[in-house]
């Protein structure tokens, strides 16, 4: 039970090793099919956290439409949005109690709609957070629904009358007791909650429920976002019958939880009813349990959705560290199989995970910089449209509170309550939390070295890392050597080699090199030669590729790597990311 809560998020999305189940489809090949999702770079903008713009320490839209161009100074063509709808804020918006009005803290749907249109002037596409697997308890439907049983609202969620027994055991993310079924006196009957308390799952089964979120995403596709990130959606179908899963099933509950019953059907549906109405494109997070799964979300003849998310990747990070030879396997497993069909999201981060630094790479003085800028390498370089999280571009780290008063994040105090419930170790407990909380990621966007890093003149929500004076995006404005400006070329690198960056074939080089990933990306005759070195001391790759007119477009070292040209051997210092024209 302990260890159970410990591992909570971390399980969250991460199916089982995808070792077995893809076969390779034989329907006509799509990857180089062009489209500008994938041709686009998203930047994702947690808002709770990017700028605040009157003083209440909340970052608000009017705050993130004054940093716009910052965001288009990054050379990026589309932003990710996390949700920015009414909601009580049990778990920063991914609780909505409105879907068609603007969370208070956030603004008006006048700032929204200048926002829109700020981005759109500059070229920048908005992706909208869309959370449907779950709303608010205090969404007016599930205020109805809880009324009574006759309630026409009833079916819009889960219930279970008590009369029945005690339902079967469904595990929940972010419950104190890892419930998921949440007993209400009021009708005498449990109601069904995958995360917390307060975000009651939605009944995808009935017709009606699905016709109203088709209803909101066509308020907001009217109003001419570009895009929706489906949230949690891989859990949204349910086989209603509440079969009894085998004990332990809550360790790999993925497996139980994720594309059940009928979601295919609901996805082209939705895909019929919203998605192939607009220019709009669609992620969902998560990719189920399989390549197949992953597959049938997004193959194209499928009529779903354009790009799958998937966790094996950005799970691999521990405390104790990880392999690199892992970390190339997974990847190029991933790689290969959506080499012909369907596309692929590549990211290390988002808002449910620590800093990109810390996690993946060393953020320790001598070597912070030189990692930050070697994994946003990768990022930019490999086939699959890349999400790339606020704060990464300056290399921001781990906050690392150490005390259980500084956290805000609904699973961490939650889980944090429920290890004190049980007697866990404390100590422990917030050791772990220290790399791998989601506060982490949440800190305020270091935009200066004034008060509060420039984010608030008021009093933050989530205290500021400390580190703020010496990383922020003023200093790194004036620095070209700074992460910000390397990460800029990087974005511009990859624009203006589109048919390779994006579309070109991936090919793994000396595979089992412990601490260099070294890969080709090519199309048409042209290639490209990307080197990275995962360790914090001298390596060398055997790449067997003839560099005598190797150019070096990028790296993120004054000095060019040693080159042994005859043995195709190439040295690279600590942290070292390179890329050649070949
Ligand atoms: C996934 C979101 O990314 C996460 O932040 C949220 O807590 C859960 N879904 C529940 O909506």
């Amino acid at each position: 039970m302990k260890q159970r809560m410990q591992a909570l998020f971390l399980f969250m999305f991460c199916p089982l090793f995808f070792k077995n189940s893809f076969s390779q489809v034989n329907s006509p090949t799509n990857i180089t099919d062009k489209k500008w999702w994938k041709e686009s770079i998203v930047y994702q903008i947690y808002p709770r956290s990017f700028k605040d713009s009157d003083g209440d320490g909340i970052g608000d839209l009017k705050g993130l439409l004054s940093e716009l161009d910052y965001v288009k100074s990054l050379g990026i063509n589309a932003v990710w949005l996390n949700p920015i709808y009414s909601s009580p804020n049990d778990d920063n918006g991914y609780d909505v109690s409105d879907y068609r009005s603007i969370m208070h803290d956030f603004g008006t749907m006048a700032d929204f709609d200048a926002l829109l249109n700020g981005m759109h002037e500059r070229g920048i596409k908005l992706v909208m957070d869309l959370v449907v697997n779950h709303s608010s308890d205090e969404h007016e439907w599930f205020r109805q629904s809880r009324s009574s049983r006759n309630n026409p609202y009833r079916d819009y969620y889960h219930w279970w009358n008590a009369e029945n027994g005690k339902p079967p055991y469904r595990y929940s993310l972010f419950d104190v007791n890892g419930d998921a079924w949440m007993y209400d006196s009021l009708t005498n009957a449990y109601y069904l909650h995958y995360f917390s308390r307060k975000q009651p799952d939605l009944n995808w089964e009935n017709p009606k429920l699905r016709g109203e979120v088709y209803d909101i995403m066509k308020f907001w596709a009217d109003k001419g976002v570009d895009g929706f990130r489906l949230d949690a959606f891989q859990f949204a179908a349910k086989d209603t019958t509440f079969p009894i899963f085998p004990q332990g099933f809550e360790k790999n509950f993925v497996l139980y939880y994720a594309t059940q019953g009928n979601l295919h059907g609901y996805l082209q549906e939705m895909n019929k009813e919203v998605l192939s109405k607009y220019n709009v494109m669609s992620v969902a997070e998560g990719a189920g349990n399989s390549f197949t799964d992953a597959h049938n979300l997004v193959d194209a003849n499928r009529h779903e959705l354009n790009m799958a998310y998937a966790f094996d990747g950005v799970d691999i990070a521990r405390p104790e560290g990880y392999s690199v030879l892992h970390f190339k396997e997974v990847f190029t497993r991933w790689d290969s199989a959506f080499a012909n069909n369907g596309w692929l999201s590549v990211f290390l981060a988002n808002h449910d995970q620590a800093r990109l630094v810390s996690r993946f790479g060393n953020d320790g003085p001598a070597f912070r910089e030189l990692s930050s800028k070697m994994l946003s390498t990768f990022i930019l370089t490999m086939r699959g449209t890349p999400y790339y999280y606020n704060g990464d571009e300056l290399g921001m780290t781990n906050a690392g509170f150490d005390k259980i008063e500084d956290y805000r994040d609904v699973q961490t105090l939650n889980e944090y309550q429920h290890q004190k419930n049980v007697g866990g170790d404390l100590q422990k407990f917030l050791k772990r939390k220290q790399f791998e909380s989601r506060d982490n990621g949440r800190t305020p966007f270091q935009w200066n070295g004034s008060k509060n890093a420039g984010f608030t003149s008021g009093t933050p929500w989530i205290a500021v890392n400390k580190n703020y004076k010496n990383i922020h995006a003023a200093l790194q404005e004036k620095d070209p050597n700074s992460c910000l400006n390397y990460f800029k070329s990087l974005v511009k690198l990859r624009n203006d080699n589109k048919p390779i960056l994006v579309y070109g074939k991936y090919t793994l080089l000396d595979k089992n090199n412990p601490a260099v990933y070294a890969y080709t990306r090519e199309n048409e005759g042209q290639k490209m030669l990307i080197l990275l070195n995962f360790s914090p001391a001298n390596a060398a790759a055997s790449i067997q590729l003839k560099m005598s007119n190797a150019q070096l477009l990028l790296s993120n070292y004054k000095a060019a790597p040693f080159v042994d040209k005859e043995k195709s051997i190439i040295t690279l210092k600590p942290y070292q990311a390179v890329i050649y024209q070949l």
